[in-house]
């Protein structure tokens, strides 16, 4: 029986909305306690779901607009490299003048997809041939440990918030989040859950692949000046060293082999690119906003 819902007037980037999508994706990942298994492919709650992405989706095309007639996926690649002198921006803030409790409420923002990081790319397994196939998964090999489970990058996370004093039990945080944390996560479920955004989904990764270096850099400086114990430090340290392999092996390998076979796929990595960043950068303002005047950017204060 399908299951309606009235989003009409809804908020494309709301918290009913993206809760909501989120507890429909989390079934394809590790479900919930308690709830039956099969839920996963009940047709009517993925028709529920359905009505929910089109909302979603909607907004993204239309706040990321049409793409540049002369961007393609290495043009727009290229400029992600590129880093500006002065930046500003949040890993910016974090490391000049950020605090403890503002980095604890980052961890918390960002482990609703650390604690399952590399996951909602990996649906790109199947959807991809040849040299994009063999070097996407070579990447995915790294964020899974390299067969070894004290070295995924899943269990880093969790030693991180062990490590700075939080609870690293997965979706432990999904009542404190606001709805900006829970966007950018389920922009990879929807991605790569379906067949039809594999472009996005790979625009998504690169993107991922190539700004984690720099980024994640400044967050190793900001935890060293703020004294954090090693587990913290370690994860970003880890990123800083391997996406700097990840994102020449991403550029070179994944994406212009997928658009040289499939060229008609250049429009949507552009696209997941761009919407990658368009979330990302609101969760940053989200977060920026709340410390600039004071408050927590969580919904519940954190013990
Ligand atoms: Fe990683
Ligand atoms: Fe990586």
């Amino acid at each position: 029986m399908r299951i309606d819902a009235p989003v009409v007037n809804v908020d494309p980037y709301g918290l009913d909305l993206h809760l909501a999508l989120h507890v429909c994706y989390e079934l394809h990942y590790r479900g919930f306690a308690d709830v039956d298994a099969r839920w996963e492919w009940d047709a009517g709650l993925l028709h529920l779901r359905a009505t929910l992405e089109e909302v979603f989706e909607a907004a993204l095309r239309r706040d990321v607009g049409e793409a540049d007639e002369t961007e393609t996926a290495q043009s727009v690649m290229d400029s992600l490299s590129v880093e500006p002198v002065d930046g500003e921006g949040l890993s910016y803030f974090l490391r000049d003048e950020g605090t403890w409790e503002q980095m604890r409420e980052y961890f918390v923002h960002r482990s609703i997809y650390h604690l399952k990081e590399g996951d909602p790319h990996a649906w790109l397994i199947p959807r991809l041939g040849g040299r994009a196939k063999a070097a996407f998964v070579a990447i995915e090999y790294d964020e899974f440990g390299a067969g070894r489970a004290e070295r995924l990058h899943q269990r880093l996370f969790a030693d991180l918030l062990d490590g700075a004093g939080l609870d690293s039990g997965y979706l432990s945080y999904l009542d404190f989040v606001p709805a900006e944390s829970l966007v950018v996560v389920n922009l990879m479920s929807m991605f790569g859950l379906h067949r039809a955004s594999r472009g996005a989904a790979v625009g998504h990764f690169a993107s991922t692949e190539i700004t984690s270096p720099p980024g994640s850099y400044r967050l190793v400086q900001a935890l060293e000046r703020m004294g954090a114990a090693t587990s913290c430090i370690r994860f970003y340290a880890e990123h800083v060293e391997a996406d700097a392999v990840h994102e020449q092996v991403v550029r070179t390998d994944v994406v212009a082999d997928l658009v040289d076979g499939e060229p008609h796929l250049d429009r949507d990595v552009v696209f997941g690119i761009r919407a990658r960043d368009l979330v990302e950068d609101r969760l940053s303002a989200h977060m920026m906003k709340s410390w600039v005047s004071g408050h927590s950017s969580l919904r519940r204060t954190l013990v």
